[in-house]
């Protein structure tokens, strides 16, 4: 195994920006696994398929093809050959994705393949179940967690900024939603690992957050070449 870090936590932690940062400070691949859940949800969606089909998933899969490359500096997510970077962080994703990503087959298929992404090279990989599924072995583990209101808020501004139209009740309401189906389903749930360490967002800068992270990381790296 290469050398990986896992990081995972909530939506709105702020985790996505952060690991584009730690990854390109420390030389390490970013690899956004929700971005892959997002593609299933999205093949689903056009092919109208529901999340009880499992038949018709299983059609899906054996047949997709998700690439995640760096481009220019810009991290792209292809599915079956076609950028969708874009396509998969649409309302319409958001709203289905947490039903998508609680179903048994696609997480059979989807966790290889992330094993297989941080056997070859050195990953931070970000998600919800990296440190205790994918990789309960990672040489570092961090919960990157944020209260639920900062979190609304937060998306609540990104809305704004994209010209969505939400109230913060919607969108808080919707956040909590999502982390109950991500908290409470029966296949790799959201649970901090035990070893995991604990890194709480909701008050610091995303500066705050990468010096802590990286600080992490790089004693971490100091006694694994000490071993
Ligand atoms: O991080 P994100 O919001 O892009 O994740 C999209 C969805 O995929 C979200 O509902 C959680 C789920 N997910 C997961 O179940 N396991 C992962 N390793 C990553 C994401």
């Amino acid at each position: 195994m290469a050398f990986v870090v896992a990081i995972d936590g909530p939506a709105g932690s702020g985790k996505g920006t952060i690991t584009k940062i730690v990854g390109e400070k420390m030389n390490l691949v970013n690899i956004d696994t929700g971005a892959m859940y997002r593609c299933v949800t999205l093949e689903c969606l056009n092919k109208n398929v529901k999340e009880s089909d499992i038949d018709k998933i299983l059609e899906i899969l054996e047949n997709i093809n998700i690439e995640l490359k760096k481009e220019k500096g810009e991290n792209l997510v292809f599915l079956n050959g076609k950028d969708v970077t874009e396509e998969i962080r649409t309302t319409k994703v958001n709203e289905n994705v947490a039903k998508f990503a609680a179903v048994k087959v696609i997480r059979d298929k989807i966790t290889p393949m992330q094993r297989k992404m941080g056997e070859i090279q050195d990953v931070i990989m970000e998600g919800r179940d990296i440190g205790t599924v994918v990789f309960p072995d990672a040489d570092v583990k961090i919960f990157l967690d944020c209260s639920l209101e900062e979190r609304a808020n937060r998306r609540y501004k990104q809305n704004i900024q994209k010209g969505i139209n939400s109230s913060y009740e919607e969108v808080l309401e919707s956040i909590k939603q999502r982390h109950k189906l991500e908290t409470e389903r029966d296949v790799a749930p959201f649970v901090k690992a035990e070893d995991a360490i604990y890194v709480d967002s909701t008050n610091l800068t995303i500066e705050e957050v990468t010096e802590k992270i990286i600080e992490i990381i790089s004693k971490k790296k100091l006694e694994k070449n000490n071993e």
